[in-house]
């Protein structure tokens, strides 16, 4: 589904990621952990296309994708989330949803700019489709609330909900769980499992060892820009790089 080959990233004279080659299979709900200033973020934003790459390639379901802007990336169906979750404060839970850009947004802007009529049946199959998505992340009842109104577990679910407007085939989850608490937590974790069951793949950035023991497979390992290890959570807990990776980071 996604891979990775020899990928690095540098700020200065930083490797933030460092030669990194993966292979996500498909199907997959992929974790990637490690300590703080690990690269985690920095390779998400290289695969989204919002960090260009100094060497090495990106391949998503056997196409290149290095280089794309990140909107070409997100209609190929890999969308991201952010670890800082990023709505439209002022805007309504559903208008965020309806802002996001399905499709061939521009064809469809002079089809219905020549066509009465098409664009409020345009609206009206978007306001669908944002129902459809609100009532599956539980913020139906929300739907008219500001979005700086939400907690924190609750913009987690609005950007899970913005990235299903544009029905990805693979997401990027930054921290998923982080100020989560746990009723919302194990929401997220159920409608992960359900959204990957229904053929979305995952790759998820978090801390809560728990949540990815008990969700993700495999387990990739990175630490100072480099991948340390992968495997299951039994082969990543019993490996003695990731302990160190893990102390090494203690001040
Ligand atoms: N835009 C940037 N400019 C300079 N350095 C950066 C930038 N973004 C991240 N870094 C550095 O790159 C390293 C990896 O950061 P990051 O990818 O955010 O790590 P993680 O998400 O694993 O905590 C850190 O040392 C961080 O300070
Ligand atoms: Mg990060």
């Amino acid at each position: 589904m996604l891979e990775l080959r020899e990928v690095t990233v540098a700020f200065g004279a930083l490797r933030a990621v460092d030669g990194v080659s993966l292979d996500i299979p498909v199907g997959a709900i992929a974790a990637l952990i490690g300590p703080n200033g690990a690269g985690k973020t920095t390779l998400f934003n290289a695969v989204a296309g919002a960090q260009p790459i100094g060497a090495g390639a990106i391949r998503f379901k056997g196409r290149d994708i290095a280089g794309l802007p990140p909107h070409r990336i997100f209609a190929k169906g890999l969308a991201r989330t952010f670890q800082i979750p990023r709505p439209f404060a002022e805007l309504s839970v559903i208008e965020n949803l309806m802002t996001v850009p399905l499709g061939q947004a521009g064809e469809r802007f002079w089809r219905n700019w020549l066509t009465p009529g098409a664009v409020r049946a345009e609206e009206r199959r978007l306001r669908d489709k944002a129902e459809a998505v609100l009532d599956f992340v539980t913020l139906r009842p929300l739907a008219l609330a500001p979005a700086r109104t939400l907690s924190g577990g609750q913009s987690k679910l609005l950007e899970l909900a913005r990235v299903l407007m544009a029905d990805p085939a693979f997401v990027l989850l930054d921290e998923p769980a982080a100020g989560v608490n746990p009723a919302l937590l194990e929401t997220i974790v159920d409608k992960i499992r359900t959204l990957n069951a229904r053929g979305i793949g995952f790759l998820v950035i978090e801390h809560n060892i728990d949540l990815v023991t008990r969700l993700c497979h495999p387990i990739v390992v990175m630490a100072q820009g480099r991948v340390v290890t992968m495997g299951d959570a039994a082969a990543v807990r019993a490996d003695p790089r990731v302990i160190e990776a893990y102390l090494g980071d203690q001040p």
